[in-house]
């Protein structure tokens, strides 16, 4: 039902400069496989077919990772080394790729409504894809969009922090509704330290229902001068109903060094050995 994920892609992975200088953040490789493709492996695994991202200058290569290579292709036939593109083949021929590019970058919130031709009037999830999700049974997008059916609003991925890093995120707060379902009554984008309303930080996984687009437009900038999801997902909130999910699986934040290690140690072993 929900066929459409967006990908946020147009940001400059500072925190991985020189690295990230000419090279996309989202293209790093976590072992063999650039840390966008694993998000959208999620995406197909929750039935999704659109992949639609948001890209800014220098992100070309984000496309052709998308696209054939007949060069590749044919100096590879009937190798031994053919079977080293099966994967990236099968998702090129499982899903759509549409691309937008967000000109200025003005926050989190901002991307999203750049991609809104894109996605059009439906439902969608959201990837931002340095937050690396791994669960074998069933991935953390395939979950959200199990809820979604039984309670059609958005719904954020929620984890729990130390209180000392609530302070990198979008913290929640909400009532319980199960073990690991709450109705978010408040919402914080990255709180100053001792000022979190709990422990249960936005990890990068969303579903938003596509009045959220109204809602972004009429949202004035908000932590660091940047129109935020955060913020507009509260007002969401506020006039219906947002859930926060507590996910079951591992969770990487590739977005800075030491999850990157950990994410590549970790898939090392339990995904390219396994
Ligand atoms: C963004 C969101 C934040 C969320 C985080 C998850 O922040 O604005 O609410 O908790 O992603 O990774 P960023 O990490 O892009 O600064």
């Amino acid at each position: 039902m929900i066929k459409k994920c967006l990908f946020p892609a147009a940001g400059y992975g500072t925190r991985f400069l020189p690295a990230t200088k000419s090279m996309p953040k989202e293209m790093m490789p976590i072992v063999n496989k650039p840390l966008i493709e694993y998000g959208v492996d999620e995406a197909i695994q929750a039935g999704m077919t659109d992949m639609c991202i948001v890209t800014g200058r220098g992100k070309h290569s984000l496309m052709d990772h998308f696209d054939k290579n007949y060069e590749l292709e044919h100096q590879i036939s009937g190798t031994s080394k053919e079977a080293l593109l099966d994967d990236i083949r099968s998702v090129i021929d499982s899903a759509n790729f549409t691309y937008i590019r967000q000109r200025e970058m003005k926050g989190l919130g901002h991307a999203i409504l750049t991609g809104r031709d894109l996605v059009g009037d439906n439902p969608f999830a959201v990837v931002l894809a340095d937050d690396l999700c791994i669960n074998p049974d069933q991935g953390v997008l395939a979950q959200m969009v199990a809820l979604y059916k039984q309670f059609r609003c958005s719904i954020v991925a929620v984890e729990e922090v130390p209180a000392d890093e609530t302070h990198k995120y979008g913290v929640i707060a909400g009532e319980t509704l199960t073990d690991n379902l709450m109705r978010v009554t408040d919402m914080v984008e990255k709180p100053e330290q001792g000022t979190a309303p709990s422990n249960l930080a936005i990890i990068g996984r969303y579903i938003l229902t596509p009045d959220i687009f109204d809602i972004i437009e009429n949202t004035e900038p908000g932590k660091g001068g940047e129109i935020q999801i955060t913020d507009a997902l509260l007002q969401q909130a506020k006039g219906g109903c947002v859930l926060a999910y507590k996910f079951k699986g591992k969770r990487f934040d590739c977005g800075s060094v030491e999850g990157f290690i950990e994410a590549t140690n970790y898939c090392f072993e339990n995904v390219y050995k396994g």
